[in-house]
């Protein structure tokens, strides 16, 4: 008992311990994060975005669609059956920053990809109500008639390298034409289709004399939760691991 009353009687002491105890439970919670399996497991199927689908993740950024989006599908079942396998932990490796988001005031977007056409993405996002008659979404009707910045593209494969993102030299010296050949379905589409598989190449925004940011934001949006194929995908428990 007299032991306690010295401690709350003396703030250095008290803060001293409390700092301590806080540490060591720290410490048992976050460290077991960096060797569980499942959460630092690859998954077959992910992928570095293509040059196209990065810039089109910077326009979901920069125009801030995480602040009323998330890209987290939670293991509930009522999030699972809405929208699909929940996320793994695994689909958001190489976002940087990540997407999951704290507010859902529009529908999570984790797996939107394929779900609609490119011409009701275009609609959506130039005028929502046209095509959701209730929808309080905003309109962003200038990605349409705005090129994409096709000259920065390289340094953005390069920025996210250095921060882990396997682009190999060869991604980053042909990420420009990649985007020209993704954004117009035209050009070296096989290779692209080698070094990203699974990408989807075509003319995104309806406007094939120029590559808009539509383009990018459209490309993005259609690939999103495409990569990994759920069908084969089979969940690292206890129970089957190596
Ligand atoms: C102010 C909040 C808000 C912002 C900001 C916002 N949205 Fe939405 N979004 C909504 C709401 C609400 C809906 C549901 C109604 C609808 O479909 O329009 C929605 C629906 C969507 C859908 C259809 C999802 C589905 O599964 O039916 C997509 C795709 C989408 N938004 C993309 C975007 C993108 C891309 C941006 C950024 C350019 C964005 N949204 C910004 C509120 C927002």
């Amino acid at each position: 008992m007299w032991k306690h009353e010295k401690i709350e009687k003396n703030a250095t002491l008290l803060l001293v311990l409390s700092f301590l105890v806080v540490t060591v439970g720290g410490i048992i919670e976050i460290v077991p994060l960096f060797y569980l399996q499942n959460t630092i497991e690859k998954v077959e199927g992910m992928r570095p975005y293509t040059p196209l689908e990065l810039a089109g993740r910077d326009v979901y950024v920069r125009e801030g669609c995480y602040t009323c989006h998330s890209q987290m599908i939670r293991t509930m079942r009522d999030e699972v059956d809405r929208y699909g396998h929940y996320s793994l932990a695994a689909e958001s490796m190489y976002d940087h920053p990540f997407q999951w988001g704290s507010k859902r005031t529009g529908p999570d977007l984790a797996r939107v990809g394929g779900r609609y056409s490119d011409e009701w993405h275009r609609q959506h996002l130039i005028k929502p109500v046209s095509v959701v008659p209730e929808s309080i979404m905003p309109t962003y009707p200038h990605l349409a008639d705005t090129e994409l910045d096709l000259d920065t593209i390289g340094a953005k494969l390069k920025a996210n390298a250095t921060v882990g993102v396997p682009y190999s030299d060869e991604m980053i010296a042909r990420a420009r034409a990649d985007l020209l050949a993704q954004a117009t379905g035209e050009g070296d589409v096989d290779g692209l289709a080698e070094r990203y598989p699974k990408a989807q190449a075509r003319d995104f925004d309806g406007d094939p004399a120029r590559v808009t940011e539509m383009d990018a934001l459209v490309a993005y949006l259609q690939m999103l939760g495409t990569l990994v194929d759920f069908t084969s995908y089979e969940p690292r428990t206890q129970a089957n691991l190596r």
